[in-house]
């Protein structure tokens, strides 16, 4: 059992918090938060997150688990420190590490005995040996600590499943000792045959970076494959399975779609392609992928636009707001790029999310929030599946092309199918279904040749 002090209750922070109090550890929550610490000791999440709140209510009645706003009681009374802060881009891409020094000097200054200071959140390669050098210069006397990087590969939506049946747990140290106590703390895991992969501090930094970014890069590569599909007339669902079929390739993250989003991807991929040019390494591909990225979202909203023909004075239904499913979080959510850019064309806009509403209305302006899809479909003139919810999967679409006042259906997320849409006389546009589009093609009437007369 250890004393744990977590800092930061966001995602990775009260997730990995809350699993470690799970294993049997004396974990301590941190945050400055004050609101978001009282709604904690409520047993209330400041966010949406499946199974999190059974684990956080029964942990703290078990007394493992608890929250304040006290970090350097919390420091003092811990062994192992994780902090879990944010690390948001700043306005040239770079990660904002501004909160992880706080930490750092905030842990120099409560060194009352040997400590383990972990890194958990996304750092560029070398944050761990600014880190240290900041918790020498703050500490009172020469007691010792180690530094340590391990990084978290949770997804938002299932972070707890995630969390406790990891494809691999990364440890990054400088010591010994310190790389002991981390495999001791991930040892439930273990034991559960996560791979421990034991390595240097930085290794263990770029290990998080070039994994996010190659799962970025990876969406970015089948969304530019879904847009030469629809010039040649393939389908690409066919193209990413029979790709994916291949285990060096493997079936996951080749959804085409509206592009990725998220507090993640988005970050990671700028803060990579940033030190690593400061570097001197021109980290190409990663910026190919964010620009495909920005083409995509900036493609789906120009193929909305042109299924109105004129946006002004048009109802548009927006199905999904989250940027994606299971998740209140619409951090650079495509339906918050799409929606201003609709409106701004003079179109109204209506849209429904099983729970990420109250989120996108601090974000939205003049949206007609609705009860379901259905309402959302009433008197619209497209409707653009913008979050593959679950729920939206098996919608009664005969019910919803009568709803609609022009059966316009944008599908970014390739949920339906197009000869069934097609069946249904909506006019349909996916993602990459090229195919369809090749026949739509063919059975359009050909334009009479101009005859000799009419010149
Ligand atoms: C990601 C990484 O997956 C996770 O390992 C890391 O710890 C944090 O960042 P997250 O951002 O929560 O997790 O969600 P993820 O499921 O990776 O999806 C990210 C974005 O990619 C979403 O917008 C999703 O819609 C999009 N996506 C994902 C696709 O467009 N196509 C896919 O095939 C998969």
């Amino acid at each position: 059992m250890q004393r744990i002090c977590m800092v930061g209750t966001g995602y990775v922070g009260l997730v990995t918090g809350t699993c470690l109090a799970d294993f049997g550890n004396q974990v301590i929550c941190v945050d400055l938060d004050e609101e978001k610490v009282a709604l904690l000791r409520g047993g209330r999440l400041p966010f949406y997150e499946f199974s999190l709140q059974e684990l956080v209510e029964r942990n703290m009645r078990q007394g493992r688990l608890s929250f304040t706003t006290d970090i350097a009681g919390a420091i003092r009374r811990s062994r192992v420190i994780f902090s879990a802060v944010g690390t948001p881009s700043d306005r040239a891409g770079r990660a904002d590490l501004r909160q992880v020094f706080e930490v750092a000097r905030t842990v120099g200054e409560n060194l009352n005995d040997y400590k383990v200071v972990v890194q958990k959140s996304t750092v560029p390669v070398g944050t761990g040996a600014k880190v240290k050098a900041l918790i020498e210069k703050h500490r009172r006397k020469k007691t010792p600590f180690d530094v340590a990087s391990n990084p978290e590969f949770l997804r938002e939506g299932s972070a707890v499943e995630d969390f406790m049946r990891p494809n691999r747990v990364v440890i990054g140290t400088w010591t010994q000792k310190a790389e002991d106590i981390l495999s001791e703390i991930y040892r439930p895991l273990y034991l559960n045959e996560a791979p421990l992969v034991k390595t240097s501090v930085e290794t263990a930094e770029l290990i998080k970076y070039a994994s996010n970014a190659f799962l970025a890069a990876k969406i970015s590569y089948i969304n530019e494959m879904a847009l030469l599909c629809e010039k040649v007339g393939a389908d690409v669902k066919v193209v990413a399975r029979a790709m994916g079929l291949d285990h060096r390739i493997g079936p996951k993250f080749l959804h085409a779609g509206a592009g990725y989003g998220g507090s993640c991807f988005p970050k990671d991929t700028l803060a990579l392609m940033s030190f690593a040019r400061e570097a001197g390494i021109p980290a190409t591909i990663v910026e190919a992928a964010i620009r495909a990225n920005r083409h995509q979202r900036q493609e789906m909203i120009r193929r909305a636009e042109a299924m109105l023909k004129e946006p002004r004075g048009k109802v548009v239904g927006v199905l999904g707001l989250s940027f994606k499913p299971q998740t209140d979080d619409v951090r650079e959510a495509f339906p918050l790029l799409l929606i201003p850019a609709l409106q701004r064309r003079g179109a109204r806009v209506r849209a429904f999310d099983p729970i990420a509403m109250p989120s996108a209305a601090r974000k939205l302006r003049q949206v007609e929030f609705c009860k379901d899809a259905y309402e959302v479909a009433h008197g619209a003139d497209l409707l653009v599946i913008a979050t593959e919810w679950n729920e939206f999967r098996m919608l009664d679409m005969r019910k919803i092309h009568g709803l609609m006042r022009t059966p316009n259906l944008l599908d970014c997320r390739n949920i339906y199918d197009p000869d069934e849409m097609e069946k249904l006389t909506f006019t349909y546009a996916g993602v990459g279904r090229g195919v369809h589009l090749l026949r739509a093609a063919q059975r359009r009437p050909r334009k009479p040749a101009a005859t000799r007369a009419e010149g």
